[in-house]
């Protein structure tokens, strides 16, 4: 088999695997949960865009993709009494510290990110079973990141961080024809007097079942909750198809 078709195999595997976990049950209580979500945003970000958006704390971004959230499209904050605790995932740890790094936050106790997390969407995403548990959630969106492999993925395509700009639907089409689902893609617009945007995040939806689609909009379906992650005076936004598109390997150094 191709590396290409073999992962695809894999990851349809998993799904499957995954969605026998779930009962019918756990859906109706979640439909009529006053936070129903439909879908999960695996979002992962490139570090060093990251830290170009406010370099004030970032030492040495990693360089791979790493986990910004797992994000279900509606509801924040749905359970305040639900406390984030460090030591429900001890035994995620290594892989928290090396897939889901505080890229802005790099000197400080990185559990802050973490904590903000499980707040803010943690506690929605746990209307579903196999996410019911601090433990549970971590583990299953470091499970997802490991499966997706987005790092692997691009690097097997020949498209890594360099100087000179990508063009835009060359990134998405080998993002499509690897996973067979379109994930969303945001970008830095460009600073004044630039012509290129930045990459900065590549978000890939999944069903209630954990099996990848598409994360453009479905017929019929309210727009998703535009998660917008504001820095300083900079945001990322959905890029846009036609400028020139840049993938940094360092935070400055760019003219
Ligand atoms: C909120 O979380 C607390 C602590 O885990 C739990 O006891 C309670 O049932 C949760 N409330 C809702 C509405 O899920
Ligand atoms: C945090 O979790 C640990 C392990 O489950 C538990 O022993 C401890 O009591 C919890 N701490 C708080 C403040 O809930
Ligand atoms: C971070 O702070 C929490 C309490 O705020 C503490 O329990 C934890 O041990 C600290 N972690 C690190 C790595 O300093
Ligand atoms: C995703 O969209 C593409 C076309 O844009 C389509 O060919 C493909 O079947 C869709 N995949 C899923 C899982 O919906
Ligand atoms: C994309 O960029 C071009 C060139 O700057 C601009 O004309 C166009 O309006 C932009 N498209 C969107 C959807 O923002």
């Amino acid at each position: 088999m191709e590396p290409a078709k073999l992962h695809y195999w894999i990851l349809g595997w998993f799904s499957m695997a995954l969605c026998c976990w779930c009962t019918s049950d756990t859906f109706t209580q979640s439909d009529s949960h006053p936070h129903s979500w439909k879908k999960l945003y695996l979002a992962h970000h490139w570090p060093v865009t990251v830290c170009k958006m406010n370099a004030n704390d970032c030492h040495d971004p990693p360089q791979y993709w790493t986990i910004h959230g797992l994000w279900p499209d509606k509801g924040e904050d749905c359970n305040r009494t639900w406390h984030f605790n460090v030591t429900e995932i001890k035994d995620l740890m290594s892989d928290m510290r090396h897939y889901w790094p505080d890229v802005l936050h790099s000197s400080l106790n990185r559990t802050q990110f973490w904590k903000h997390e499980w707040d803010k969407h943690g506690t929605c995403a746990a209307t579903l079973e196999v996410l019911n548990s601090q433990k549970k959630y971590f583990g299953k969106a470091l499970e997802l990141y490991q499966h997706i492999d987005l790092s692997g993925c691009l690097l097997k395509a020949r498209i890594k961080p360099r100087s000179s700009y990508y063009k835009m639907p060359v990134i998405k089409e080998a993002l499509t024809r690897f996973y067979g689902v379109t994930p969303k893609i945001q970008c830095l617009p460009p600073e004044e007097g630039e012509e290129a945007q930045t990459i900065g995040q590549i978000e890939f939806c999944f069903t209630k079942e954990l099996q990848l689609i598409n994360c453009t909009a479905l017929k019929g379906e309210s727009n998703p909750m535009q998660v917008h992650l504001k820095l300083g005076t900079q945001e990322l936004s959905i890029c846009n198809d036609t400028l020139p598109t840049y993938y940094p390997s360092e935070v400055q150094g760019h003219k």
